[in-house]
């Protein structure tokens, strides 16, 4: 299959997260990777998030939901996902006998990464009694404890669904968890997890780009904290921002997201502007340094030698899959 040692390759990427193979500079990756993956029947599902040339050569474009149903329904034999960890791995729960690849194993979420399962199992047991529904943003051993998943598109549908004395304990997130209780008089017990990207809007800055753009609307992600959500015009999931942002008739736009999401809503509304919220602190930058771990480069090399590839033992993956199945069920009965 290749030209290099794949046993030292396979070591490296154990050590650095990816391949660190060099690439002939000449060579035009858009269409190697078009070779690849007709020749390999592999699929790209890449996050908003991703890097414009990463959006540009996916199959498909989506956020957690989304992408979630395109791995359940993928006939390929591969699937490359261009994201983060805990997405390669609800696709890889869903598709036990699919190679699924993740250019760089180190592009995890810090979300994610707030909930360790063995806590979380004591968090869990101080509470009985509760249904346990966790955003899809957490490791496939949070995933296993869960009754629930669901992620932002779905969330409070999912919540509003259940009887209204049910007690839910809802993790990892803080601040979904928070919104979804403030929408629907609920009190769900919150664990304590937060998205480092979400977390440091600024509403001061935000509120100041509002007086130089009075027209303009702030749309939020749901992960932002309450403060960032209390001035949104318009909350949701990263589809459902690029949904409202096409069909919207406001011409300029606020946005308190991870800023990858700007290139779709760009392409989908050249005519309007799109600016990213400033966070609070001193970079002018709000990017997800996890997703953007993953380039062109990285993705053409793990398509190339199939590596780094997403591994689980069996009782971890069928206890998490449960979880996800009602999740896609419930969806799919409330037309999501
Ligand atoms: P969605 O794409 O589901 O809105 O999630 C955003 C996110 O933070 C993914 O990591
Ligand atoms: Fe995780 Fe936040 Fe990055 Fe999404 S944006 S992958 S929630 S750290």
């Amino acid at each position: 299959m290749s030209e290099i040692n794949i046993e030292a390759a396979k070591k490296n990427v154990d050590r650095v997260g990816f391949l660190d193979v060099a690439i002939d500079p000449e060579s035009d990756l858009f269409e190697e990777v078009k070779r690849l993956k007709k020749e390999k029947n592999a699929v790209i599902l890449a996050h908003y998030y991703q890097e414009p040339d990463i959006q540009d050569v996916a199959d498909y474009i989506g956020d957690s939901l989304g992408l979630a149903q395109q791995a359940e329904k993928t006939n390929a034999d591969i699937i490359v996902f261009a994201g983060v960890h805990f997405m390669a791995e609800t696709a890889k729960i869903l598709n036990p006998g699919k190679k699924v690849l993740l250019p760089d194993l180190k592009a995890g979420c810090s979300l994610s990464d707030s909930a360790p399962p063995p806590l979380f199992k004591k968090f869990k047991d101080e509470h009985p009694g509760h249904l346990v529904i966790s955003y899809i943003n957490c490791s496939a051993g949070i995933k296993a404890l869960s009754d629930i998943i669901c992620t932002s598109s779905n969330a409070k549908k999912i919540v509003d669904s259940l009887p209204a004395d049910q007690k839910i304990i809802f993790a990892p997130d803080k601040n979904l968890g928070a919104y979804i209780n403030k929408q629907s008089g609920r009190n769900m017990v919150l664990w304590n997890g937060s998205c480092m990207v979400h977390e440091i809007f600024s509403r001061e800055k935000i509120t100041r780009l509002k007086v130089r753009h009075p027209g303009a609307k702030v749309i939020a992600h749901p992960e932002c904290e309450e403060v960032v959500l209390e001035m949104a015009d318009f909350i949701g999931s990263t589809s459902q921002l690029l949904k409202f942002s096409k069909n919207d008739t406001a011409t300029e736009f606020i946005v308190a997201t991870e800023p990858g999401i700007l290139y779709q809503m760009e392409k989908n509304s050249p005519e309007k502007k799109f600016i990213p919220a400033p966070p609070d602190n001193s970079c002018a930058c709000n990017e997800c340094p996890h997703m953007k771990l993953n380039t062109l480069e990285k993705l053409y090399l793990c398509l190339k030698y199939e590596l780094p590839e997403i591994t689980m033992d069996e009782e971890t993956r069928l206890a998490a899959l449960k979880p996800i199945r009602r999740m896609m069920e419930m969806s799919a009965a409330l037309g999501l």
